[in-house]
């Protein structure tokens, strides 16, 4: 792992790393932040690898400034309000995507909502600009651990998992971003932070509450969020296809069958999607959440999936189908 002082020469590697799939640790005015091209899945997936989170959490955007932010999110008046007066800074909007927005879903762990932020340090700023696209960063710790506020804890933390570790001294302010949603009626702050509920009340004219939920807590930040659930029942472990079922590959599907007779390679375009034909577990996180969403549909009786092996990323892909198939009514699930 290299640490390297945030130069100019520094911030173009770093850039070009990041354009090439690589993972960089970025100084911004809260935390460090672990960073990669929000439009790479797979760039995005090692983010979860590096960081050995069991679940996907959704991550929050980076961008240069409130034109590129609209570029992704609805941005509505009251967003703008807030724009105009926190940002660049540590707040975070949760807005709803865009219809052409091309952030990877995983960013969004599938929801129809996506965290952005404008960071004010001047580092992150530079490293936005270079890298020419949207960065995908949480908190640069690996999973349950302390946020990190110096270079050393990204490297304690982290270690060989980070390609390069972009140092300016310590974090500003040293606490995450203010998360506020702002994709219901009600503004509802998700995560306190260094802009208050009282601030940020007074700018919209509405009591603005902190409804944090377990997330405020630091060992499982994220957990008690809404999840991506298909309407479509999900079942796991599928070592077959039954009639009006779809299938949710990985790997090789030869020794898929449908029950009433034939191979699946007979099912409809459409009824039939792969995570990743190779068995690579970035591959198959990268395409998780989009596959599921062109599966989940009425002519389809449920979504039966293939087992994804319990190692590396496979823990959090696993995590999510079985949240995804949680309420599935009246599928036995088929353990192998
Ligand atoms: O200060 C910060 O926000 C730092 C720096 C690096 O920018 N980043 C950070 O990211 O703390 P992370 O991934 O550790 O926390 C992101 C928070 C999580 O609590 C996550 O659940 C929430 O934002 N979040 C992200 N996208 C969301 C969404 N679409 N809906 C609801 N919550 C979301
Ligand atoms: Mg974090």
């Amino acid at each position: 792992m290299r640490i390297k002082t945030a130069t100019p020469e520094a911030i173009q590697e770093a850039a070009t790393l990041l354009n090439d799939g690589g993972l960089v640790a970025m100084p911004t005015e809260t935390v460090y932040g672990l960073a990669a091209n929000a439009f790479d899945g797979k760039a995005v997936a090692r983010i979860f690898e590096a960081k050995g989170r069991p679940s996907f959490n959704p991550l929050i955007v980076h961008v240069f400034d409130v034109s590129e932010a609209q570029a992704l999110v609805e941005f509505d008046d009251r967003a703008m309000m807030v724009a105009d007066k926190f940002w660049p800074g540590p707040l975070t909007m949760i807005l709803p995507r865009r219809g052409d927005c091309e952030i990877s879903e995983l960013v969004s762990a599938g929801l129809p909502t996506l965290a952005v932020r404008v960071p004010r340090h001047k580092v992150s700023r530079d490293l936005i600009q270079a890298a020419g696209v949207p960065l995908a960063a949480p908190s640069a710790n690996s999973s349950g651990g302390l946020s990190p506020t110096a270079p050393i804890h990204v490297a304690d933390s982290l270690g060989e998992n980070v390609d390069l570790i972009l140092a300016a001294g310590p974090s500003e302010v040293g606490l995450e971003s203010t998360v506020l949603d702002l994709s219901g009626e009600r503004a509802v702050i998700l995560r306190p932070g260094a802009v208050t509920a009282e601030e940020l009340s007074e700018l919209l004219d509405e009591e603005v509450l902190v409804d944090a939920g377990e997330s405020a807590k630091p060992k499982s930040p994220g957990m008690l969020l809404k999840h991506y659930a298909p309407d479509t029942p999900v079942r796991l472990n599928a070592i077959d296809v039954e009639d009006g079922e779809a299938l949710l590959a990985f790997g090789s599907e030869k020794f898929m069958s449908i029950r009433s007779g034939g191979a699946v390679s007979e099912l409809p375009d459409n009824m039939r999607m792969n995570l990743s034909v190779n068995g690579d577990l970035h591959e198959a996180a990268a395409n998780l959440f989009a596959y599921l969403k062109e599966l989940d549909q009425p002519g389809c009786k449920a979504i039966a999936v293939m087992a994804i092996p319990e190692t590396g990323l496979g823990v959090a892909i696993n995590d999510r189908l079985k949240r995804a198939a949680q309420g599935s009514p009246d599928i036995q699930m088929k353990a192998k």
